[in-house]
């Protein structure tokens, strides 16, 4: 208990505990808004701390050092006030998860420079793909009100390290950029600033058409380059530590250079040039397609990669995860080797867009680290998806980033579902440390939020480990992809339709009575193969090579096709879907096996959803296999759990909600699950 002495939320935490585990009492109902910080509300204080009077090169503006002084007190030693933060909060976090071995010095600095929040915020309120409330920015109240959630949000990230937020949404309201709304903004850049966690927006590129009446938002034109100059004059003149943008520009109809002719190097770095004397940077997103390409997840390299070499230095190219659309499992995209010359950073989604929004229960941490630890090959063996962002593979760390589309609203809870805070968490900790396991940092994060007990601990754990494999086999097994039902993408809609054959289930899944996916084979299909290096290239290119968990996602085959395990392609899918089943099913008895843990608000909360959870996996099944049916002729093998819908019912089936709402779960379509 001697570290008590230096960090006082520590005590009051460790006291907590032990009351806890001598009287075996369930503990009192909480509500989940304190996530892992015991009390939200209290600024945690070290009283050991020491800024360094000579800069130590090797933890630089945000790292820190923990070590004993001669008279054995622990010590947090840091060149910036942000370190000896980040430096409290591990301290803490080290005391609440165990006992923290001082005796050898801590060393900790973070991996990437920017760690960033991308919210989807609108001015409305709403938020697009956000299932946990409305936005938490009362913008109609600001610059007026200020609610006690915004210093509360400002602490959660300073504690899991996350030092950048953009506020608003990338399909950008020209509003955000009025003085009335910078003056907002300033409002939360103030709170946000002693928790080293700076602002950032996203810009409609055509703002100066929109605001200043302007004929054009040529970017090459001399009012629109003077323009934003101004503009960004102004922001910087009103909030000093500006972090800079983040731009979605021709894509989803999103306004941007090609509108006049230009390329994407030429609207970037008119905003580039227009920020750099203030420090501030520019995260251009490579998540660009066009509704007649015959493969959408080619279209980032061919449009980027010419480019290469011609971005400023303060551009970061921000490309998704994957070459589609954050689906529960892709290929890294191929656009992460192949620029040379040219910052790229990663977009990984914690929003559940496209993983059962806030009712499922997914870990997302092992589907980034599966990207991150991803080999390009682009400079040989090492050039991982993480090498690559951090700067490593070419040399130019100074601007290494990563951002996270997070999962954050107005909901008491901040996320929806009361264990999708673990992935808020997960985000932050993978941004500073990319080595973390995904272990690591749910054994952390359960001990933090619920208790130390291993009891709980262990199997809580392994359910979550194993979340996402289990999503992955209920909503798009070997490779199948993009079969959800839209707008919302929650459930499954094989057949549906759309204004654009690229949005529509059927451009990926390709179900046909010769078989089903998508072949982006060198030989016969679309050659998005050749976008990866070898010998990544060979082995997705070749079916007898190309990993299983992908295969459809490269190779269009026979319904009839052998897998490895001897059953056909047909069979394979019924089974790993009725895997997706089970693995659902058995969350429901993991949680309730530690019911005794949890106080009964959270308990039932996380119950219900799981129910559900397990439901929707039955649901993904019946409307997916039904329908390939109709193609296949084969039948649903009888060691599976019975189809409880005919397709005919399932396709009459309407969520009616909007692209921003979770669906009620008790307005799902109705299952059994004995
Ligand atoms: C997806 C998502 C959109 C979002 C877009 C983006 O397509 O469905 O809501 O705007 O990604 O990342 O820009």
């Amino acid at each position: 208990m001697r570290i008590v002495k230096y960090v006082f939320g520590l005590s009051v935490a460790l006291m907590a505990m032990s009351t806890q585990s001598c009287t075996q009492a369930r503990p009192e109902n909480n509500n989940g808004h304190n996530l892992w910080l015991g009390d939200i509300t209290a600024p945690v204080i070290a009283t050991d701390t020491e800024l360094l009077s000579e800069y130590d090169k090797e933890l630089g503006d945000e790292g820190f050092r923990i070590k004993r002084n001669d008279k054995g007190v622990a010590v947090i030693y840091a060149n910036t006030k942000a370190g000896i933060m980040y430096g409290t909060y591990h301290l803490k976090r080290l005391g609440e998860c165990g006992k923290p071995n001082l005796d050898k010095e801590i060393v900790e600095v973070p991996a990437f420079k920017y760690r960033i929040l991308n919210h989807w915020d609108n001015p409305n309120l709403t938020v697009e793909r956000g299932y946990a409330g409305k936005s938490l920015w009362k913008w109609e109240e600001l610059p007026g009100k200020i609610r006690p959630e915004y210093e509360e949000y400002a602490r959660a990230n300073a504690s899991i390290g996350i030092n950048g937020t953009v506020l608003n949404n990338v399909n950008a309201d020209p509003c955000m950029l009025t003085r009335e709304y910078l003056e907002k903004v300033k409002v939360l850049a103030d709170i946000f600033r002693p928790y080293n966690l700076k602002v950032y927006l996203s810009l409609n590129f055509a703002a100066p058409k929109h605001l200043a009446n302007l004929k054009t938002s040529d970017p090459l034109d001399k009012d629109v380059i003077k323009w934003w100059n101004d503009k960004v004059a102004e922001i910087y003149s009103i909030i000093p530590d500006f972090g800079g943008f983040l731009v979605k520009a021709n894509s989803e109809g999103q306004s941007g250079p090609q509108d006049y002719g230009r390329t994407h190097a030429d609207g970037a770095n008119m905003i580039a040039d227009a920020v750099k004397p203030y420090g501030g940077i520019v995260m251009w997103r490579a998540f660009v397609y066009a509704a007649e390409s015959p493969d959408r997840a080619k279209q980032a390299v061919e449009e980027f990669k010419p480019l290469d070499g011609q971005f400023r230095d303060n551009v970061i190219i921000q490309i998704k995860n994957g070459p589609v659309d954050f689906q529960p499992r892709e290929p890294f995209s191929p656009l992460f080797g192949q620029l040379e010359n040219t910052n790229i950073m990663a977009e990984m989604q914690i929003t559940q867009e496209y993983l059962g929004h806030s009712n499922h229960m997914v870990y997302l941490h092992p589907m980034w680290k599966e990207c991150l630890d991803s080999d390009t090959y682009q400079k040989g063996e090492g050039s991982t998806v993480a090498a690559e962002t951090l700067g490593k593979v070419h040399g130019n760390t100074a601007t290494s980033a990563i951002a996270g589309v997070t999962n954050i609203g107005d909901d008491i809870n901040w996320c929806g579902h009361q264990l999708a805070q673990a992935n808020w968490y997960a985000f932050g900790r993978m941004a500073w440390n990319p080595d973390l396991s995904s272990e690591q940092i749910i054994d952390e994060w359960l001990k933090q939020t619920f208790t130390t007990n291993k009891k709980f601990v262990e199997p809580v754990a392994k359910m979550m480990l194993a979340s996402r494999e289990a999503c992955v086999k209920y909503e798009m097994p070997m490779g199948l992809h993009h079969t959800f039902k839209g707008p919302d993408h929650y459930g499954p809609g094989p057949w549906d339709r759309s204004s654009r054959p690229d949005w529509e289930p059927a451009y990926y899944h390709k179900a046909a009575a010769d078989g089903v996916g998508f072949d982006r084979t060198s030989k016969t299909g679309t050659d998005a193969v050749s976008q990866y290096h070898e010998p990544l290239k060979s082995l997705y290119d070749n079916v007898e090579t190309c990993p299983e968990n992908l295969i459809l996602w490269f190779h269009h085959l026979p319904w009839d096709y052998k897998m490895k395990d001897g059953h056909t392609l047909w069979d394979e899918l019924c089974y790993t879907y009725e895997e997706g089943i089970k693995e659902a099913r058995g969350f429901i008895k993991t949680w309730e096996s530690v019911e005794r843990f949890v106080d009964q608000e959270r308990y039932d909360q996380v119950h219900a959803k799981l129910i559900r959870q397990a439901k929707d996996a039955i649901w993904w099944r019946d409307a997916t296999m039904l329908y390939f049916q109709q193609y296949s002729k084969m039948e649903i093998p009888s060691d599976c759990t019975p189809p409880q819908h005919t397709l005919d019912e399932l396709r009459r089936f309407r969520l009616g909600i909007s692209n921003y709402e979770n669906p009620a779960i008790d307005r799902l379509p109705e299952y059994t699950l004995d």
